[in-house]
């Protein structure tokens, strides 16, 4: 078994997952592209419950880009009914697993009814202190830099800071990724090796990691499998080899 080789002293805080190929997993079965996405939300619980297992405590997961409103109407609406509908059959899940749920991105301007579930679920799991699962939702990396620059530039104007005196923390401070460790490993899906506006600021330092197996047919097995590899990497920040 995977796992048994896992060094449990060296597994990463924190794994970010672009969740990607589920169109194309439902094409190759002649399926509208939306089966593919009914058919992710298992891969969601394996690598969850594979994260909780392993004691890994932060699990980000791209579940809806600022770009993916370019999509079909049709598919946009359907993958938010399926948020909306995942999120209330699985609190319990979370509850029972220790499983705290937050979110990274502009949910403002998600759909009302997806809001609503989402605080709810977010205020149901707040007090869990297992595994934090972060989706993020309505969320771009250039979105969330964009933000940030414009909350530090109101305090500059308040005269709350000096342009001199920003530091990094202020402006991690100022993302929707504060309170949150950099993910060490980065996983990518379905053989693209792209970031695609993800989490760009906070995998400065992160090992990538691309696997060819689409988001559906993703199991626990093929996280075991990433987390091997990223142990298998020397990380030198910078350093040399002899350095560390
Ligand atoms: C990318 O595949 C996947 C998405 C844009 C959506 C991911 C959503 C889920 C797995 C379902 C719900 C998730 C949660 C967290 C409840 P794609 O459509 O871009 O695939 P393609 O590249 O083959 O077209």
């Amino acid at each position: 078994m995977l796992i048994d080789q896992i060094d449990i002293e060296r597994i990463p805080d924190h794994i970010a997952i672009i969740m990607d190929g589920n169109g194309r997993w439902a094409k190759r079965q002649g399926k509208p592209r939306v089966f593919g996405h009914k058919s992710g939300v298992k891969s969601v619980r394996e690598v969850t419950e594979g994260c909780a297992e392993l004691g890994i405590k932060y699990l980000t997961l791209y579940a809806f880009s600022t770009e993916n409103w370019n999509r079909p109407k049709l598919e946009v609406t359907a993958l938010m009914a399926l948020l909306v509908e995942t999120i209330k059959t699985e609190v319990s899940v979370l509850n029972k697993n220790n499983i705290r749920l937050e979110t990274i991105g502009n949910s403002d301007a998600l759909p009302a009814k997806s809001r609503r579930a989402l605080a709810k679920a977010i205020e149901d799991t707040q007090d869990n202190d297992g595994l934090c699962l972060i989706l993020a939702l309505n969320y771009s990396a250039k979105w969330d830099i964009m933000q940030a620059v414009k909350t530090i530039a109101d305090k500059v104007e308040r005269k709350e800071l000096t342009a001199k005196k920003l530091t990094e923390s202020d402006f991690e401070s100022a993302l929707s990724t504060k309170n949150i460790p950099d993910p060490e490993l980065l996983i990518r899906t379905s053989g693209e090796s792209r970031i695609s506006n993800f989490l760009l600021w906070e995998i400065a330092y992160s090992e990538l990691f691309f696997t060819p197996v689409l988001w559906p047919d993703f199991r626990k097995e093929n996280l075991f499998e990433a987390i091997l590899d990223f142990q298998s990497r020397e990380r030198r920040f910078g350093k040399t080899s002899e350095q560390i």
